[in-house]
């Protein structure tokens, strides 16, 4: 498992092997918009200020997985105990 952070809406919420972070974040009460949930429209985007995200999209393109500033939270994960988002 790993934490997330949502800096805008300052909570800290763990996500467990099995669950997505967009399950996570929504039921904390937050609203995120999502689509396919298999990592391929790029509708649940999130913006990473901090920590290594785990890519397991096929939205983003090679240069934007190594820039690490996009997750798609339907499906990726992160590679750092703690990511923070700007949700
Ligand atoms: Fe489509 Fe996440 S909902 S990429």
């Amino acid at each position: 498992s790993f934490e997330v952070a949502l800096a805008r809406s300052c909570l800290t919420l763990q996500v467990p092997a099995g669950r997505t972070i967009l399950e996570v974040v929504r039921e904390a009460g937050v609203e995120m918009p999502s689509s396919c949930e298999q990592g391929a429209c790029g509708t649940c985007m999130a913006t990473v200020i901090e920590g290594e995200p785990d890519h397991q999209d096929v939205y983003l393109n090679d240069a934007e997985k190594r820039a690490g500033t996009k997750i798609m939270t339907c499906v990726s994960r992160s590679k750092s105990p703690r990511l923070v988002l700007d949700i």
